[in-house]
């Protein structure tokens, strides 16, 4: 009697995902391959590593198991991901993206409308009467989760609206990782990632990885990666395959640290909005309860009513937060968001945070003496 092997579950695969590589040995973990070039006539048919790398493929493999997808590339940076994502549109050709997209995002499709090279339009893609300014865009492009007011656009209904219109849909999927949501399974055609975020997980490296479903697309990704030379460091993936062997554990507390946050900021002096996904008040609140599983992130954003002098002041007075820019990883940073370019637009004293895994009532108190120097929070 033959029975059905159980799919296993995504916290499984990330830890055994990897490490059935190395049969041969035993090793427990997988070979980290830093040469640069291989011997004519190997079984890999591997040539050279600026086309392809062993440590890599187990890194596009494990990330493309984890999306559904059909395949991966990794890349140098989240941002080499995205520039070669852009290039799979025409000369010309139009995206129509997000208005709370990454600032990295917005500049470089800022950059090349400047220069001719593409058209952006920018949407709020939380609205339903977005979904009808697709018009004749080649491409969508949107994230999991807007930064850093957590939006939540409806994937499944802009992945039709984009088909519909003969358009690709792109989902930068950082913020939630495959964990949380799996915009391929909604009907996105590409997922991308910036591995220096959550997948790595411990602020050491910086990689980029874009999955999809469409091979055709995939191959195109690959050769503009051995063309551009945008691939990733070997160190830097084997790097991003440790740290994604306890994403499940880290994300899960992350999650419930931001979650309990959220809860105890809510409504204390001088919190103007606790702006989380996981909070009734949040305007996407019920999509996000459909579209997310297990959590609903480890950021969350924190509108004070004080002015931004007063709002960085808080940002350096923690002990234990750090004052930093970037998300994902074990330590909990915070920052104001409105001290950079682009970001301009968002209140004075909006601050992003992101939840490490450290003692959350450790984190509370933290947060709370530096928030009442300034009369606001828990503490005040
Ligand atoms: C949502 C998102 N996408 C892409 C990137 C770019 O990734 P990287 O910094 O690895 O180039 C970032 C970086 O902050 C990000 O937050």
């Amino acid at each position: 009697m033959t029975s059905e092997r159980p799919q296993l579950s995504r916290e499984t695969l990330l830890v055994h995902g990897s490490s059935r590589s190395d049969q041969r040995t035993g090793a427990l973990v997988p070979p980290l391959v830093l040469s640069a070039t291989y011997a004519h006539g190997n079984q890999e048919k591997l040539a050279y590593s600026r086309d392809r790398n062993p440590t890599w493929e187990l890194l596009e493999a494990a990330v493309a198991q984890l999306e559904g997808a059909a395949g991966a590339v990794a890349f140098a940076s989240g941002m080499a991901g995205i520039s070669a994502a852009l290039e799979l549109l025409p000369m010309g050709g139009e995206v129509v993206v997000a208005q709370d997209a990454y600032t990295g995002t917005r500049d470089l499709l800022s950059h090349l409308s400047s220069t001719g090279r593409l058209r952006a339009r920018r949407v709020d893609a939380t609205a339903p009467a977005a979904l009808e300014e697709i018009g004749g865009a080649e491409m969508v492009w949107l994230e999991s989760m807007g930064n850093p007011l957590l939006s939540v656009p409806d994937l499944r209904a802009w992945a039709a609206a984009a088909h519909r219109r003969g358009a690709i849909l792109l989902v930068d999927n950082t913020l939630a990782t495959p964990l949380l949501c799996r915009p391929l399974e909604l009907g996105a055609d590409l997922v991308a990632h910036s591995a220096s975020k959550h997948l790595g997980g411990h602020s050491d490296l910086m990689l980029g990885v874009v999955a999809g479903q469409d091979p055709e697309l995939i191959s195109r990704l690959r050769q503009h990666r051995t063309r551009q030379g945008g691939c990733p460091g070997q160190m830097e993936a084997w790097l991003a395959l440790r740290g994604m062997r306890t994403l499940a554990v880290r994300l899960s507390r992350q999650c419930q640290t931001a979650d309990f946050l959220a809860r105890e900021l809510t409504g204390t002096p001088r919190v103007k909005e606790v702006h989380y996904p996981g909070l009734a008040t949040h305007p996407q609140h019920r999509l996000a309860e459909e579209q997310l599983e297990g959590g609903f992130g480890a950021l969350l954003a924190l509108e004070l009513e004080v002015e931004a002098e007063a709002a960085e002041r808080v940002c350096t007075s923690t002990r234990i937060w750090t004052n930093a820019t970037s998300l994902g990883s074990v330590e909990s940073l915070l920052e104001r968001r409105g001290r950079w370019a682009g970001e301009e637009y968002l209140p004075p004293g909006l601050l992003r945070l992101s939840c490490g895994i450290e003692n959350r009532e450790d984190l509370l108190e933290d947060l709370g003496r530096a928030l009442a120097q300034v009369g606001a929070g828990p503490l005040a």
